[in-house]
């Protein structure tokens, strides 16, 4: 049991932290600029000029798979080895990394979903300045120049893309530091310099290997060269922060010295780039010159700003460029601390260019550049190489309600009851830390949570679901069994002395365990078992938090950055740290079903790949008008790089919202991929219900609107597991010509048929929406009024919902009988909305399997239908013959909209089958309604207007 000091500090932690997150914004002294992170200041010191790396061309050795050359740094000799490869799929992948480091720099596993496969490059031309590489297709060639050294991605005569144009190439070579080894061994400096290089050489010695035989006859140069480096290094002057630096009372001490590397890109021609989240910034990237760069590393921030490139929970290294002609991406593999710097201006000869800048403080180079064209292409493209969105439980596609904290089992009955007084469905109902025993996670507090299985059985008759926080600090205490599973099995995270790593979080002194360690991350799954984890049921599902990680006395509350995971320092991993924590409890939820059923997983901390494993959302956000705005272009980020599950708590976490900011959250939230409600321990209670009749009514619309569009929400999902495109898009992934959509984040759209234009103004009477595309139509889904597209369009707004639009030639398939889960809904009937395009076409298509199960890809169970309407006839075909799946679903109703009235309707079935269908039709709107036709949704058929 916790000692009564240690409580008595958790207390005062916890009171502090509610009063501080109440009353103030956030504390930027708690967080570094980048004046502050001696690395970033070192290298943000260097500016463009001539770079100092030479590329050897006499080591130049070209392979089926990719070329490798030696760089060298001008002045200390240090010696690079860079690797080049052209990827299947136009892209170009670009390895750096010190030819001889002391000892292995860190590469990032577990990302890549594949070692991506290659094609071949064959020389066009080479002489002393340079080679020209070929890289197929279109006439895309490599140009790369060795003084200075300098790659350029040329199509036809274009430059699509330079490397070091810029000359910011840097690489901070690992050392032994000269005064710890000439205090300790005066004497015999050689020897144990050969010594520790022979410990660590071992990664060093394979690049030799590879390098090949070239290699072995330059070795008695380059033997003399690396002495000549002995020398340099020595005479290198030390600047401040190399070895340690301190940020407030925080020592971090660097073992082998200063390490970060930098790289710059030249986008000629690109005025807009994207991506590089998490940040609470615009859409469109801003320039940093004369502020900070945008930093990502991983940090739980009270209370974050607006508009503001400070690091948030999440990183993924990822941006993508833009304009009219061409999108392409930049994938910066490294998960230490990052800085990106962006500027935009006149490039050569007049033209418009961007320059990108990256800094890690450790690592290596390991860049991929994806040649797009189109924005789908680069989506595509980067799917190839991280994985796709899994595909999520249907019903986690549903609404969400949370808060800090459903007290006991009878606060969960009588919300749960609540939302069937009021008619309002929702499939989820989520316990945050409160309900354990003391902040030990996988435990029920017993007082409040005697019974669990009662609670999710009374849950799991209505067909509705929970989920517990399962945070990855443990507490410290040896009656804990997750605890000192994780101590003897040498799990947890270690100090540089080798002692466990302790820091506060919630449950007072806690271990990490090292998530990085494949072995610990089984173990963890195991945990999920449901003779493992007491009290835990198939509806059962998880959130884990605080997973940045969160270290509330850790230097910018995380973790120490010498920390060992193994023999890798927190430094070079961090950023991978919470994409780990959801990878092995996704892994846990799998396993306890047998493989069976599809995990969800909800995380804060997220890294480059994290899609692969469930959702993710914007953190702590606060009930501010800006915050809500602020939602729309923080998913849209996170979509344009893969993560296409996200959503931000709606109502805002910190603060109260008024009545009117909470039903426009609700409304705009209805909207986002991840529709949760969430609250602040210390705010009133925001149940839908609590503000008056009225708004009852609106909140109710507002999600009953998502549940009738969930088979739409499903079909997303389902195609951004196919495909990697992202399910929230901004416009201009959609219109990739049109400039007018470029910087719009204000709006956006839900696959390619939905336009949403959220409220996010107190008192707003109207909203100005812009309506892409020309020659294409839109329809209002609430009016059904038609608007053409290439237009701005003011719309009065009322409280009653916000504007949403139809694009013309889709087909949408909604469930619009509501009941109180989504799991209720399974069998209903559907209503097919026909939007007629300008040619009077439309197309849709319409997936239906069990919800839940995998049985859709080990089984084939599944139904896949395409929906067309052409030369008045609407059809339903297979998309997927040789899947299969009983459904007892069937359509009820199909509204068709900008159409001419018929004489007829009839349908016809593939039995031969024909028969005439009712219907009634609006002059005024040119609505179609055709009633009944009956037809089951997993068959053919055809209805024809006569
Ligand atoms: C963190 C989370 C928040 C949660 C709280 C308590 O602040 O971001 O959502 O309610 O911790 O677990």
């Amino acid at each position: 049991m916790a000692s009564f000091i240690e409580r008595m500090c958790l207390h005062i932690v916890l009171v502090l932290s509610v009063f501080l997150s109440i009353t103030q914004a956030v504390d930027r002294s708690n967080f570094k600029t980048c004046d502050q992170s001696a690395f970033c200041s070192r290298q943000r010191a260097m500016k463009p000029g001539q770079s100092s790396y030479r590329a050897l061309l006499e080591t130049l050795e070209l392979s089926d798979s990719h070329l490798t050359l030696q760089l060298q740094n001008n002045n200390n000799k240090v010696r690079l080895l860079l690797e080049l490869y052209r990827l299947q799929g136009n892209m170009t992948r670009v390895k750096i990394n010190e030819l001889k480091p002391v000892k292995p720099r860190y590469e990032v596993p577990d990302v890549l979903i594949t070692d991506p496969p290659t094609e071949p490059m064959s020389v066009v031309v080479q002489d002393e300045h340079g080679v020209v590489l070929s890289l197929g297709g279109e006439d895309r060639r490599l140009i790369l120049s060795a003084q200075p050294f300098r790659l350029d991605i040329m199509e036809g005569p274009q430059v699509l893309l330079s490397l070091n144009s810029r000359g910011l190439l840097a690489f901070e070579q690992l050392r032994i530091r000269k005064d710890t080894i000439s205090h300790k061994i005066s004497s015999t400096v050689g020897s144990i310099w050969d010594k520790i290089k022979s410990v660590f050489s071992s990664k060093s010695q394979t690049d030799t290997e590879e390098a090949g035989e070239k290699e072995d006859t330059e070795k008695h140069d380059e033997e003399k060269a690396s002495e000549g480096e002995e020398e340099e290094v020595e005479e290198e002057v030390d600047q401040p922060g190399m070895w340690e630096e301190t940020f407030k009372s925080h020592a971090d001490t660097k073992p082998n010295g200063p390490s970060s590397i930098s790289l710059d890109f030249s986008l000629p021609g690109v005025e807009h780039v994207y991506g590089i989240p998490e940040h609470a910034d615009s859409l469109r990237l801003k320039n940093t010159d004369g502020g900070d760069p945008y930093r990502l590393y991983n940090l739980d921030v009270f209370q974050y700003e607006l508009f503001n490139p400070m690091a948030l929970y999440g990183a993924v290294p990822v941006l993508l460029s833009h304009n009219t002609h061409r999108t392409m991406g930049l994938f910066w593999l490294n998960a230490a601390e990052t800085w990106v710097d962006i500027s935009s201006g006149q490039g050569s000869g007049e033209v418009l260019q961007t320059d990108v800048r990256w800094i890690s403080e450790s690592g290596i180079i390991d860049v991929f550049i994806m040649l797009g064209p189109q924005p789908n292409d680069v989506f595509t493209q980067y799917a190839s190489l991280t994985g796709t969105q899994s595909f999520p439980p249907l019903s986690s596609l549903a609404y969400h309600q949370c808060r800090w904290n459903y007290n006991d089992q009878e606060d969960v009955s009588a919300v749960d009851q609540g939302f069937d007084e009021h008619d309002i469905p929702y499939d989820f109902i989520w316990l945050d830390i409160e309900h354990t025993d003391g902040k030990r996670y996988f435990t029920w507090d017993n007082n409040k949570f005697p019974q669990p299985k009662d609670m999710l059985q009374g849950l799991l008759d209505k067909r509705r679901k929970m989920v517990t926080i399962v945070d990855p600090h443990i507490k410290v205490d040896s009656s804990y069994k997750i605890h000192t599973e994780i101590r003897s099995r040498g799990y947890y995270i270690k100090n540089e002395d080798g002692g466990d790593y302790e820091g506060w979080c919630w449950p007072g002194n806690a271990g990490y365990p090292d998530f990085t360690n494949p072995e610990m991350r089984r173990w963890w799954a195991s945990m999920f078992a449901y003779d493992q984890y007491e009290g835990s049921m198939e509806n059962l599902y998880t959130w884990n938090d605080m997973n940045e990680p969160s270290v509330f006395n850790g230097p910018e509350v995380t973790m120490h950055k010498d920390a060992l995971h193994g023999t890798w320092e927190h430094r070079d991993v961090h950023n991978l740290y919470g994409f780990y924590v959801q990878m092995a409890t996704a892994e846990g939820q799998i396993q306890r079903s047998g493989g069976l059923e599809r995990p969800f997983v909800l995380t804060r901390a997220f890294f480059a790949g994290s899609q692969r494993y469930g959702a993710v959302w914007t953190g702590d956000n606060a009930a501010e008008w800006g915050h809500l705005k602020m939602s729309i272009p923080m998913c849209l980020s996170l979509g344009l790089v893969g993560i296409s599950f996200c959503g931000a708590d709606v109502g805002g976490f910190f603060k109260t919202p008024s009545a009117e900011l909470l039903v426009r959250w609700y409304q705009a939230g209805a909207y986002q991929p991840f529709f949760r409600a969430h609250a602040h321990l210390d705010t009133p209670r925001r149940e839908p219900w609590l503000f008056g009749p009225d708004n009852t009514d609106l909140i109710r619309e507002a999600v009953r609107q998502r549940y009738t569009l969930l088979p739409y929400w499903y079909l997303q999902f389902y195609h951004a597991q196919r495909t990697g495109q992202p399910v929230m898009r901004p416009l201009w992934v959609e219109y990739p010509e049109d400039i007018a959509t470029f910087s719009i984040d204000d709006e956006f759209l839900i696959g390619r048929d939905l336009l949403v234009h959220p409220v996010t103004d107190e008192g707003s009477s109207g909203v100005t929406a812009y309506l892409p595309g020309n020659g294409e139509v839109w329809y209002d889904v609430h009016t059904f009024q038609r608007h053409d597209g290439a237009q701005n369009l003011y719309i009065p707004v009322t409280m009653s919902s916000i504007p949403v639009f139809q694009r013309g030639g889709s087909i949408i398939c909604r469930k619009n009988r509501v009941r109180r889960s989504s799991s209720c809904m399974e069998n209903d009937p559907y209503t097919l909305y026909v939007a007629l395009d300008s040619q009077g076409n439309a197309e849709g298509e319409l997936y239906i399997d069990d919800g839940h199960t995998f049985k859709h890809e080990t089984d084939k169970q599944f139904i896949h239908r395409h929906l067309s309407f052409t030369a008045n006839s609407l059809s339903s075909s297979d998309l997927s013959p040789d899947s299969q799946f009983p459904t007892a679903s069937w359509v009820e109703k199909v509204i068709i909209l900008g159409v001419q009235k018929p004489d007829a309707v009839t349908l016809t079935t593939t039995d031969g089958g024909e028969s005439s269908v009712e219907f009634e039709f609006d002059p005024d709107t040119a609505v179609l309604t055709l009633r009944k036709p009956g037809v089951n949704a997993g068959v053919n058929w055809t209805l024809h207007l006569r």
